[in-house]
Formats: C-alpha cells, sequence, structure tokens
C-alpha cells in the first residue's frame, strides 16, 4: 500500500471511530445519543444552567416561602451567562454529542429580554408588549389570538430566544388573583381555545410555546406552598379541561408545572398530574419544565416526569447524581426524562443554527397589538353616548388617562417599544383635549414619579390621584363637550389584589371623581365616558349608573391608547365580550371565603365551590351580576333566529342559527352556545359554554349562519360514581345567546 493510501485509510477509520464513537444528536439517534452520555452529563441537561452558587440568592428549596425569588440581587437575581441577556433561563449545552443549549424566556403579553446590552448598544432589543391574556381573550376570535402568537413568537424567534415562557392558562376563579391579566378565562373551553391559537401562531414561527401553570395555580398568595384541595370533578371539568383542550388542539412543545400542591401533592411531584393524565391520557408528547425553583425534591420531580429543573440550582444535580448513585433514583427515569426534552431540542432555533437577525418587524406588530386591544375591549355600557366624533373639545380627567398601564407586573412584564397612552391616541385621533386639565395630570405625575424607583419588571410606579376641586370640574363642564376619566388598577405576580377599597373597590376619593365629574356635566346636558384600565373585575356597586358610557380596556398592551381612541370614534365596532363574570359583589363570588390565606393558617385553600365556578354558578343560583360573562355592547344590535340541532351521519351534534344585525351600524356579534348536561351523577350548573363563533363584520340587515359542531368528546362529564369520564348520548339542552344572561334561543337533543 503507498504511503498516502496507508495515511487516507487511518484518517478514514480513525473518523469512522470518531463518528461511531460520538454520534451527533438527530432524530434518528437519540437514544444512542443519550447511551453514550455520562451520568454528569444527563443531570446536566435534565437541570437548568443557573447553578453557579455566587450568583444567584435564590430561596433555598424546601423553605416553601412565599418570597419571592427576586427579592435577591433585584434584576440580575437569575442572569447567569445567559446567552441572550434578560432572558429567564437556559439549558446546558453538549458540545461532543451536537446539543446546544436553548434559551428560555417570558411571557404571555410579549417577549421579555433586556432592552439594552452594553455588549450590543447598537442594537434595540425593546419587544411589543401585546394586550394582556384578559382582553385578547375578550376577542373571543382565535384568528385574532392566532396573530397575536405569530408576532410574538416572530420576536422569540428573531431575538435568538427558543421557548417563549408562555402563554398563561390558568382559570380565573377569582378576580383578586394577582395574575388574573396573564390568563384567559374562567371558562375551560374559551381559556383552552384561547391558548391553543395562541401556541399554534407562536409555534408556526419554528420556535416553543409553554402552557404554565400547570396545574391549579389559582393565586398568588403562598404560591410556593399553597395546597388547592379540590374534587376529581371540578380538577377534571374545569382546572385542567382548558389545559386539556390545548395539548390536544396545539401541541405546545412545553408543559410548565405550577409551585402549588394539588391535593396534598406538589403538582411538580405528581406522576398522576404529569405522566397518568398529562402523557396516558392526553397523549402529550413534549417535556415539562419547573416553574423557578419551583417545589423542593428533585428527585420526586424526576420519578414524576417533570423533565427539566429551571432555572437549576447544583444542589439538584448533586442530589440527582447522588440519588442514582444509591439506587433510590433508577437512571433509566432520567434516560426518559431526557429523551422527551432532546425530541424537542431537535426542533429548536438552537439546533438549526438559526441565523436570528435581531431585527423583527416591530412596526407590524404595533399594528397587530392595535388591532388586537380594540378587538378585545369591552363596552360595558353605552347611554347615546359613543361612538363620538373627533370633533368633540374633551376634559381628560384621572391618572390612568394620561400614565395608561400597558400590562401587568412580573414575569409577564415587556420592555416595550414605547406607549400609547389615552391621551396621546384620542389627541392621535384628532380630539382636542383641555390644554389646562393635561398639563396639571402631566405635571402631577411627572412630580411623583420622580419620587419612585423607576419603572421596572417587578415595580411599576403609580401616582397618587390628583385631587380636583369641583371649581376645576365645572370650568371643564363648560369649557369642553364630554368627559373621559379613565381608572386603574395595578397587578402582579408575587401578590393578590385585595377586596378592599383602592383595589377592588374604588376608594371614596374614585367615588367622588365620578360623581362630581358625571354631575357636572350631565348638568350642562353633556356626557361622561369612564374608561377601566386593569387586568380583571373591580366593583360596580353605587357608581355604574352615573356615567354615560364605560368600556373596559384592560391592560391593553402598548397600543392601548390608540385602540381605545379607534373603539370611542367608532373606527372600530366594539366587539369584546367578558371572559369572566363581573359580581354585583364581591362577597357574593362562591370562592370568596376560600381565597388568598396567608401561611401560618392552614395552607391549604379548599375549592368548595366544586363546579360552580364564575357564571356556573351565577346562572344556576339566579343570583344578579354586575355584568355576566360573555357580556358586551356594540354600537348595533342583533337578532338570533331558526336554532336546529341535530345529531349527523357521524356521530356528532350540529347546532346553527341566524344571527341578523339589526341595527344601523356595522358589528360584529359574539354568538355563544351554551349546554344543560344530563344529571348523572349530582347537581350540575345549568349553563356551560360549549361553542362560540364570532361573526365576520356584518352589514345592516345583513344575515350570518352560526354553525357549531359538537363531539360527545366536547360535552363529557366527569362519573364521580366510577373516577372516569362518560359520554352520555341525550338529554342535553343547548341555549344560544349573547351572554350566559342573555339566551336567545335554545332547543334539546
Ligand atoms: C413565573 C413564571 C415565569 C418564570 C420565569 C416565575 O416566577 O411564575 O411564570 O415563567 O418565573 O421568569
Amino acid at each position: 500500500m503507498k504511503p498516502l493510501h496507508i495515511i487516507s485509510a487511518l484518517t478514514a477509520a480513525a473518523l469512522s471511530i470518531y463518528s461511531c464513537g460520538e454520534p451527533q444528536l438527530d432524530e434518528k439517534n437519540i437514544d444512542r445519543v443519550i447511551g453514550r452520555l455520562t451520568l454528569e452529563e444527563k443531570v446536566r441537561l435534565l437541570v437548568g444552567t443557573c447553578t453557579d452558587p455566587a450568583n444567584p440568592p435564590y430561596p433555598a428549596p424546601g423553605t416553601m416561602t412565599d418570597r419571592p425569588y427576586w427579592q435577591g440581587n433585584g434584576e440580575n437575581t437569575y442572569r447567569a451567562a445567559n446567552r441572550v441577556q434578560g432572558s429567564a433561563g437556559e439549558s446546558f449545552s453538549i458540545k461532543r454529542a451536537g446539543i446546544p443549549s436553548l434559551v428560555y424566556a417570558d411571557g404571555p403579553a410579549g417577549l421579555r429580554i433586556d432592552p439594552v446590552r452594553e455588549s450590543c448598544p447598537e442594537t434595540d432589543f425593546r419587544c411589543t408588549a401585546f394586550p394582556s391574556a384578559s382582553l385578547l381573550a375578550s376577542t373571543w376570535n382565535t384568528e385574532t389570538v392566532h396573530e397575536v402568537g405569530e408576532a410574538i413568537g416572530n420576536e422569540v424567534r428573531e431575538f435568538g430566544v427558543d421557548i417563549l415562557l408562555a402563554p398563561g392558562m390558568n382559570i380565573k376563579r377569582n378576580p383578586l388573583t394577582g395574575r388574573n391579566f396573564e390568563y384567559y378565562s374562567e371558562d375551560p373551553l374559551l381559556s383552552g381555545e384561547m391558548a391553543a391559537a395562541v401556541v399554534d401562531g407562536i409555534q408556526s414561527q419554528g420556535v416553543g410555546a409553554c402552557i404554565k401553570h400547570y396545574a391549579v395555580n389559582n393565586q398568588e398568595t403562598y404560591r410556593n406552598g399553597i395546597d388547592a384541595v379540590v374534587s376529581e370533578e371540578a380538577l377534571r371539568e374545569i382546572y385542567l379541561r382548558g389545559f386539556e383542550i390545548a395539548i390536544r388542539k396545539s401541541s405546545p412543545w412545553t408543559v410548565m408545572s405550577s409551585y402549588n400542591k394539588v391535593n396534598g401533592e406538589y403538582a411538580s411531584e405528581s406522576s398522576r398530574l404529569l405522566r397518568d393524565i398529562l402523557r396516558d391520557e392526553w397523549g402529550y408528547k413534549g417535556f415539562v419544565m419547573t416553574d423557578w425553583w419551583g417545589a423542593d425534591d428533585p428527585v420526586a420531580q424526576m420519578k414524576a416526569g417533570n423533565n427539566l429543573l429551571m432555572p437549576g440550582t447544583p444542589q439538584q444535580i448533586e442530589e440527582i447524581i447522588a440519588a442514582v448513585r444509591n439506587g433510590e433514583l433508577d437512571e433509566e427515569v432520567l434516560d426518559r426524562n431526557l429523551k422527551d426534552i432532546l425530541e424537542v431540542v431537535i426542533k429548536s432555533p438552537s439546533y438549526r443554527k438559526y441565523a436570528y437577525s435581531n431585527a423583527p418587524d416591530k412596526e407590524k406588530h404595533r399594528e397587530t397589538a392595535r388591532k388586537a386591544a380594540a378587538e378585545g375591549m369591552v363596552l360595558l355600557e353605552n347611554r347615546d353616548m359613543l361612538p363620538m366624533s373627533n370633533t368633540a373639545r374633551i376634559a381628560l380627567f384621572g391618572n390612568y388617562s394620561y400614565d395608561t398601564q400597558v400590562g401587568g407586573s412580573g414575569s409577564g412584564y415587556v420592555h416595550r417599544t414605547g406607549k400609547s397612552n389615552i391621551y396621546d391616541g384620542l389627541e392621535n385621533a384628532g380630539f382636542i383635549l383641555d390644554s389646562g386639565l393635561k398639563n396639571k395630570y402631566l405635571s402631577h405625575i411627572e412630580k411623583e414619579k420622580s419620587l419612585m424607583p423607576a419603572e421596572n419588571f417587578w415595580t411599576i410606579p403609580i401616582a397618587q390621584e390628583m385631587k380636583l376641586d369641583r371649581a376645576a370640574i365645572e370650568k371643564a363642564a363648560r369649557e369642553n363637550d364630554a368627559a373621559i376619566l379613565t381608572l386603574g388598577r395595578m397587578s402582579g405576580e408575587g401578590a393578590d389584589r385585595h377586596p378592599g377599597k383602592g383595589d377592588y373597590m374604588l376608594t371614596d376619593q374614585e367615588t367622588e371623581m365620578v360623581r362630581s365629574i358625571c354631575s357636572a356635566f350631565s348638568a350642562k346636558g353633556k356626557k361622561t365616558l369612564v374608561i377601566l384600565n386593569m387586568g380583571d373585575a373591580i366593583d360596580f356597586g353605587g357608581w355604574k349608573e352615573m356615567p354615560d358610557a364605560i368600556l373596559m380596556a384592560w391592560l391593553p398592551g402598548q397600543e392601548g391608547g390608540n385602540a381605545a381612541a379607534d373603539i370611542i370614534t367608532g373606527r372600530k365596532a366594539p366587539s369584546g365580550r367578558l371572559p369572566m363574570t363581573m359580581a354585583a359583589s364581591y362577597a357574593d363570588i362562591p370562592s370568596s371565603s376560600d381565597f388568598g390565606i396567608s401561611p401560618g393558617e392552614t395552607n391549604r385553600v379548599l375549592y368548595k365551590e366544586n363546579l360552580m365556578v364564575g357564571y356556573r354558578y351565577f346562572t344556576t343560583s339566579g343570583k344578579e351580576t354586575a355584568y355576566p360573562f360573555g357580556y358586551g355592547l356594540s354600537y348595533t344590535s342583533f337578532k338570533y333566529s331558526d336554532m336546529i340541532c341535530s345529531k349527523d351521519d357521524n356521530g356528532r351534534i350540529s347546532i346553527s342559527f341566524d344571527v341578523t344585525n339589526t341595527g344601523s351600524a356595522a358589528g360584529r356579534e359574539t354568538a355563544q352556545v351554551y349546554v344543560r348536561k344530563p344529571e348523572i351523577y349530582g347537581a350540575r350548573p345549568v349553563r356551560e359554554l360549549c361553542g362560540f363563533r364570532k361573526t365576520s363584520e356584518l352589514a345592516p340587515g345583513e344575515t350570518e349562519t352560526v354553525r357549531i359542531s359538537l363531539s360527545y368528546e366536547d360535552l363529557k362529564q366527569w362519573n364521580t360514581d366510577d373516577g372516569c369520564w362518560a359520554y352520555p348520548e341525550q338529554g342535553y339542552e343547548f341555549h344560544a345567546g349573547a351572554s350566559a344572561e342573555d339566551i336567545r334561543l335554545s332547543c334539546s337533543l
């Protein structure tokens, strides 16, 4: 053999040994790759990279504290060498096996990464702040929500992130839950459909979504230790059902387990939740990660199938390795957990070495945010006030008119590209604002905020409401054509709201403002609009009859002001509908007697209301509400007619009816179908949402036929006798209407 041939043969042999010895990750060789990893390497891949003990002062595992972890070093607490600065975490990479690290970042209203990077000063890393989940759910429009998902997913991909830690989709069990703005609805069908739409949108961009917080994470008080005690029936039909819908419809790459316990067991340590139900019953194929520093037993988490521990601690690594070495934990459990992760890794941008641009089309996304925001605002009252011509002179009152809140605080905060306040939106639309009032408010807010800490994602400073005397209000009523007053509330991660004045209730000062503005303007034959800028309900007792119009603008994202102006001028017809009940009084809400308990008490919250959550309770008990679930006004009216229910040849139930625009303006209706299911295993709610459709924009006189097709699976109920699902084939009543309390047509099967 010639020397050259000998060298080539040796090289080929060496290469083949090398390629045999070092398989590089691809979809065909995941098991082989896992088989070549050392125990330490496997464990590193199952625990996030935030493993520098010198860096993050997080609460020691096992302390079961509700002290938020960010009360350590502030914003940089868990930023251990992240590739994308300001992302929430990263997983480990093993180069010799071709396994890249993945980058994980929040959150539900847009991507949260640091807005500036010292290493890259010329690049603008700010992202688009989209409307909060409360508003998105109020659109009742999966297409709009899909579009928002696409836009967020695009920013995720173009800023080098692999997995977005969103959407949040816990049930809004109680209006005081601090993170309700990040969740969709009190109803599992609406939550599940919204989550599936946003997940599909995000994942259409080649990045992953993470539905969270699985499961029964319905309060922030003592969130790391609280035990949600819930019946199997309510668990399956209410608290898990939305997750089930989203998993089956959209296959999210990842799921985040919640901090809390469910019936005595941490969600992240529950193989019943994570394996039996999620994987075996629902067929889930992605992987599960913990919420940040969730629970305290990494070995139990591994056994339960909580694949990835985020953001990761050295102690978790040590404990898992020790458990394998002493025989407490089978290494096969690690292989199984790792396989689920690697199956996602091979779909990720990092694996594909995607060359991200750091330059998504933010201008286009700003338009998407504005369109969605206008669609989800809910017109609660309108006594001949709206729409309003932009030639009107407006007296604009309330701090929130000038410092409009975009989203809540905490991990769901977005370092946004801009903000349109209500006053910006009105001015952009051509309204002339009372300049004296505007200047007073702007300088009041500036002065107050100069004494407060700068805004960051955990703290959003809000100025004290400015006091206005009667004379100033009367002067404004003389000099302007109409009044607009914005009232707001802020809430966020780590704390629940409180039921008293200043949060759920208006303060005395706010009530007085509503009263004096409305009376001064109405004395002059002029009208007042109240805009609400908040993530969930407030109390309407004693004041909702005073203004001529009330618009729930939610936490509307960075285009909120422009979107509110679109509704006020009629550029967009209001079509938002409430995704939760607004109770007449907090005490009427069934969960109000067992919510938000503090540590030191029992650490248990009893979900005594069982299935009677939100409108299920109010419609069954007949108790009056301030505004019912599904409610919202438009600038026109709709007639429902010709309802037909039938069983088709494929064993599905078809429901159809016509919706006709009977008013004089164009508009979209959200037609809702509620079912009354047969009572086989005990009392049931009289109404449960089983389908909904948003019509296209109907011109006056125009009719659209709404068709809903249901399977018996869609109507299943929990068999409390045998502990399994039941699919009764008869005994259903279907009700079509414009809200849970406005039923127009019925039929039975
Ligand atoms: C939140 C999660 C979030 C995570 C990472 C936790 O505090 O509960 O929703 O994704 O932090 O920021």
